[in-house]
């Protein structure tokens, strides 16, 4: 069964494997295997810095999980932007990315927000687009051969809350 929860400490080690191996092996055309670009990239990609990440109130994190085995990460800053969304090599286009961002969506819904905003990955694009994004800027240099693609995304009213 595969399942989305929130991470925790005893996740870094794997959770960080999961992001440096979706940036090495799915996201060649953004880094065009430039090894600047590539390190620079991975470079805070650690699992210190994972548990920097979960520790901080700020961010929601979350892993998905199958058969014990972490196949996803994402994490959502209170400030409604999502910083990371990576998935493993071979997890692609089975709903798992959908079912990370649903998660995230109702932290925000949760939190009262009214939009969430990312920088996108060219290959993520088609993605967020078909979760309701709208590009909101052009696209911006990140570092190396590295550019970002700005998208934001109103969010319904919660009237549950
Ligand atoms: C981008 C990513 C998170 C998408 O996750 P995913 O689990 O593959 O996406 P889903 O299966 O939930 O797809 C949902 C819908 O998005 C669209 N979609 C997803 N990937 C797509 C692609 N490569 N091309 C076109 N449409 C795509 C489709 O409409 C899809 O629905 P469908 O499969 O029924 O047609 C995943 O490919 C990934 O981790 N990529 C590498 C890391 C990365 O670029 N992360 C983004 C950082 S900003």
């Amino acid at each position: 069964m595969i399942s989305v929860r929130p991470a925790e400490q005893r996740d870094a080690g794997a959770a960080i494997d999961v992001v440096r191996r979706s940036i090495t092996h799915l996201c060649v055309a953004d880094h065009q295997n430039d090894d600047e670009t590539l390190a620079a990239w991975l470079a805070n990609k650690t699992p210190q810095n994972f548990l920097k990440w979960l520790s901080n109130t700020e961010n929601f994190c979350v892993v998905v999980e199958s058969n014990s085995r972490l196949l996803g990460v994402g994490v959502l800053h209170r400030r409604g932007e999502i910083l990371m969304f990576y998935l493993a090599p071979g997890a692609q286009r089975q709903g798992i990315g959908k079912m990370i961002h649903t998660a995230l969506e109702e932290k925000a819904a949760q939190w009262g927000m009214t939009s969430l905003h990312l920088d996108s990955t060219a290959l993520a694009c088609p993605f967020y687009e078909a979760l309701g994004y709208q590009p909101s800027g052009p696209a911006v240099a990140r570092f190396g051969v590295l550019q970002c693609f700005p998208y934001a995304k109103q969010l319904q009213p919660n009237y549950s809350l």
